[in-house]
């Protein structure tokens, strides 16, 4: 069932109290892809979520880095392409950028003007929301590369930081904090 494999999946999932700062609970998505059944159960939720919730989405776009664990080989899975938002610096050509705060710190992403076409159906991925810094800034950059956002989703939703406000487009989750 779902929820049976929602649990093999939570049970994966690593926290460590005040990393990387002090009053953070860091919960870490890497014991997951360490294993190999857990990783298997994990893309088939998403791809399943996916399919049953924007199943005419065009592009999966990533955010730098952990979205990139997830968003090559889910596109693949859904036979569509991959397009990365990454840390500024990183990317050339012409790009957009946007600075924005994450829960422990700050920073600025940017994504190619080439790799989004207009009024593309868009879902954003990454592991995991906590304030929604991280995704309000790659909607931002989604938007100005004029894509079409679908939903924004994520392996992992922080309740307590109610991340998901500071987002205006869906944001769905499969593990809740
Ligand atoms: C983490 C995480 C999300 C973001 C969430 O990435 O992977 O992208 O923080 O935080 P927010 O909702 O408060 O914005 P981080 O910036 O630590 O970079 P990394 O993926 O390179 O580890
Ligand atoms: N990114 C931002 N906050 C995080 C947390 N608490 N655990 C893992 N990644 C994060």
């Amino acid at each position: 069932s779902g929820n049976k494999r929602l649990e093999e999946v939570k049970s994966l999932v690593s926290a460590h109290p005040d990393f990387p700062k002090k009053g953070v609970l860091f919960r870490n998505i890497f014991p997951v892809l360490r294993d190999v059944h857990g990783f298997k159960t994990l893309c088939d939720l998403i791809v399943e979520h996916i399919k049953s919730t924007s199943p005419d989405v065009e592009l999966i776009v990533g955010l730098d880095s952990r979205g990139f664990l997830f968003g090559p080989i889910i596109a693949q899975l859904l036979g569509i392409g991959f397009a990365p938002v990454r840390k500024s610096g990183k990317l050339p050509g012409e790009t957009y950028k946007v600075s924005y705060k994450l829960e422990y710190g700050e920073d600025s992403f940017e994504i190619e003007k080439s790799s989004i076409k207009q009024d593309q159906k868009i879902l954003i991925i990454d592991d995991l929301i906590a304030t929604g810094g991280s995704m309000k800034a790659a909607c931002e950059l989604v938007e100005k590369a004029g894509g079409n956002i679908l939903q924004c989703f994520v392996v992992i939703e922080l309740n307590c930081l109610n991340g998901r406000d500071k987002v205006n487009k869906p944001v769905h989750s499969l593990l809740t904090y």
